[in-house]
């Protein structure tokens, strides 16, 4: 194995390490998930790039190698399906990164052609090189997580993964905005402060804002002109023994992460965006709400309604019925209202009645065929339509959410 030491100075702003060894990966090589070879390894041993299984089949991407439980930290086209066990991942002797499927089809993993060589880092960033330049890493596509010495830099996003198995795009982002504030947010919603759940408050701190993590395991936000904003974590010393990272988890919180090489165990958590499990905007579906049983997020679903898909709690509730024909002719309809206490929802209601009772609140509900759902707090009441989202327990928020049920009377 040709390994040659090499200076690398890392063109980022953050205090990355300036030297790494390499190991050289030459034009024409490929893996296989199946046979021999299906990855490479950095040239510390610690991390991989290669196939990892997934699901039925075998994906691509950057892992420890040295740990029992696998723990991906890049994977290439996350949301495609899981590839066969014929496929091959070929380095090219043109210089592209492709995957080939067994009856010819090929699919890019890294974008330009022409790279003359490649190395997986020791610090786990797969690199393609042109002569000595960097034509391509995968650093700067981070998916959900950031090692040591890699940033996220204004305008990248992380976006959160299904599951701890599955590397697909998951519910929750974590955006590194142009006003400087670093962000969470549900995916698939604008960046506005209605959807945030969580922020590091440094908006208006100044353009080009970069969430670092350097080796010693410091998490902080640094300006354009070097001044350290915020630190989300103090560094300890730097240990050649510990590997730092920090991921936007499938619960949608963010967690930085460390890893003892010599003790053989899990990864431990040294600083989380929040304890309350619940927080994540969206971790329930539609018509359901977060509550915390043995310090596990749980949904539930509003009163008269069930559970979408009971394996899956972001799918949400529904009911078998429609409220449609708000006044029955027959009088055999009656509608209900049910409360939910101490519950917190997006507010997005077409009506905002003031100075009004519980009682009330409840009846001017009940009385419109356009309302489905009441949020009454001190004195204030919103009627709403559904689906209702972003629901938790709040035992310190006094509002009371009411829905619409239907009462049939049967004699
Ligand atoms: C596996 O990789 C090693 C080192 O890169 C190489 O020497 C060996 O020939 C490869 N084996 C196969 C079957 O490709
Ligand atoms: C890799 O791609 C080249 C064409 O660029 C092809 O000739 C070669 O057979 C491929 N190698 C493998 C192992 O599929
Ligand atoms: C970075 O922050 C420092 C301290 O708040 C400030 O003086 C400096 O102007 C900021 N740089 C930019 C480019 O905003
Ligand atoms: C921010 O970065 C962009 C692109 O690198 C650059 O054009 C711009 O001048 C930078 N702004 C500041 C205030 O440094
Ligand atoms: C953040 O960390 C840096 C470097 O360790 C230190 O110089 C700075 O004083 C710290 N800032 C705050 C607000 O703690
Ligand atoms: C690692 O985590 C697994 C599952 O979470 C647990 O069963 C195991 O006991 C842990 N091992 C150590 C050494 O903490
Ligand atoms: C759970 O349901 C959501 C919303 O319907 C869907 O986007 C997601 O893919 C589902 N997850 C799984 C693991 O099936
Ligand atoms: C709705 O669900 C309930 C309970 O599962 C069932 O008894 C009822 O027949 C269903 N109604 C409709 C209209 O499907």
């Amino acid at each position: 194995m040709a390994a040659i030491l090499f200076f690398l100075l890392l063109l980022t702003i953050c205090n990355a390490e300036a030297q790494q060894r390499q190991s050289t990966i030459n034009l024409g090589s490929s893996l296989s998930p199946t046979r021999a070879n299906s990855s490479w390894l950095s040239h510390s041993g610690l991390y991989a790039f290669g196939f990892y299984q997934q699901a039925n089949g075998y994906a691509v991407g950057v892992y420890l190698a040295g740990i029992p439980q696998k723990t991906v930290v890049w994977t290439a086209n996350r949301d495609d399906p899981p590839a066969p066990g014929d496929v091959t991942l070929n380095f090219t002797n043109d210089g592209r990164l492709v995957l080939q499927s067994a009856q010819g089809k090929e699919t890019s993993i890294a974008s330009p052609g022409g790279a003359t060589s490649a190395s997986l880092l020791d610090s786990g960033n797969f690199v393609l090189f042109n002569s000595k330049e960097i034509v391509w890493q995968t650093f700067d596509y981070p998916t959900d997580t950031i090692l040591q010495g890699q940033h996220l830099s204004t305008g990248k996003e992380l976006f959160s993964s299904i599951s701890e198995y599955d590397k697909s795009t998951g519910l929750f982002r974590l955006a590194m905005q142009e006003d400087g504030n670093l962000v969470q947010y549900p995916v698939g919603t604008t960046d506005v402060s209605q959807y945030a759940y969580w922020a590091s408050h440094t908006d208006g701190d100044g353009d080009n804002v970069t969430l670092c993590l350097d080796v010693d395991g410091q998490l902080y936000l640094l300006n354009s002109t070097g001044t350290y904003l915020t630190n989300l974590t103090q560094g300890g010393s730097p240990t050649e023994d510990i590997v730092y990272l920090m991921r936007l988890d499938a619960d949608g919180i963010l967690r930085l992460y460390s890893y003892n090489l010599h003790q053989n165990g899990n990864l431990s958590v040294l600083w989380s965006s929040t304890n309350d499990m619940c927080l994540p905007k969206g971790l329930c579906g539609l018509n359901a709400f977060c509550v915390i049983n043995d310090q596990q997020a749980n949904c539930k679903c509003l009163p008269g309604f069930a559970a979408i898909n009971q394996g899956n709690q972001s799918s949400g509730c529904g009911r078998n019925f429609s409220v449609e024909s708000c006044k029955s002719k027959d009088g055999s309809l009656k509608y209900t209202m049910e409360e939910v206490l101490n519950t917190e929802w997006d507010q997005n209601y077409f009506s905002h009645l003031s100075s009004i009772s519980k009682e009330d609140c409840k009846a001017a509900c009940l009385e419109d065929c356009n309302c489905e759902a009441a949020m009454f707090n001190a004195g204030e009441c919103k009627k709403q339509h559904l689906p209702l989202r972003y629901g938790r327990r709040s035992l310190t928020d006094t509002n009371i959410a009411f829905v619409k049920g239907i009462y049939r009377d049967f004699q």
